[in-house]
């Protein structure tokens, strides 16, 4: 499984870059507006800390425009993908885009049906917001698992991003179901390494290991 960070932030970005674990990162307009750097420098600064995928998102709401803007935002990196939300524009953008070879990722895919579209559009990525849904009293992980099957059943090349993800217990049942990717916020990072009996288990071992004699 590969763990995408969910963020703009780059002292988290280099946080988790340092634990040797990430594999890219996905930013939105809303992470974006939280910092402080001008934007095409930051997408820029985060895309030479991670190697792999870098999500970032168009606002234009017109298939042409969408083009466009896509367009340019991936001339700020080779690694940058183009995140573009589900809908009718962004499908036909995504379908242009895909054939010239840009690396799309659909967003804010709350059905399977809009899953299965922007797999038949060409999108490299489906993100697929879980959290938002549990948010709904709606079981989010239903909804990777049909978009999972679906995509299983005519061996789509799209890969399903696991989004909006609120605890550890996300990323563990979208592993059981074999989601593609998990895109994770800095504190379920740091939730997802840690347990209790490990730092009781650390400091027992520790103390025993000052009656050794060395
Ligand atoms: O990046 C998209 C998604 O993960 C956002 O999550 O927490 O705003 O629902 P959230």
């Amino acid at each position: 499984m590969k763990f995408f960070l969910d963020t703009a932030n780059l002292e988290e970005i280099r946080t988790v870059a340092a634990w040797g674990i990430l594999d890219g990162v996905t930013t939105n307009p809303s992470l974006v507006s939280k910092e402080s750097r001008p934007f095409k420098d930051l997408i820029a600064e985060i895309s030479r800390i991670v190697p792999g995928p870098i999500s970032v998102e168009c606002v234009s709401t017109e298939a042409g425009a969408i083009i466009g803007e896509a367009r340019e935002l991936a001339r700020i990196a080779a690694n940058v993908v183009i995140k573009i939300p589900v809908g009718i524009e962004g499908l036909k953008a995504t379908q242009s885009l895909a054939r010239d070879g840009v690396k799309v990722n659909m967003t804010l895919v709350f059905s399977a049906g809009q899953a299965l579209l922007a797999a038949k559009a060409g999108a490299a990525f489906v993100s697929s917001f879980i959290g938002r849904l549990d948010d709904l009293s709606q079981d989010g992980m239903e909804l990777i698992e049909e978009i999972a099957a679906i995509y299983g059943n005519y061996d789509y090349a799209t890969e399903i991003i696991v989004a909006s993800i609120r605890h550890p217990r996300h990323v563990i049942e979208a592993a059981l179901i074999g989601a593609h990717i998990a895109t994770i916020p800095f504190a379920v990072m740091e939730k997802l390494v840690q347990h209790p009996l490990t730092d009781i288990g650390i400091a027992k071992f520790l103390k025993d290991w000052g009656k050794v004699k060395t």
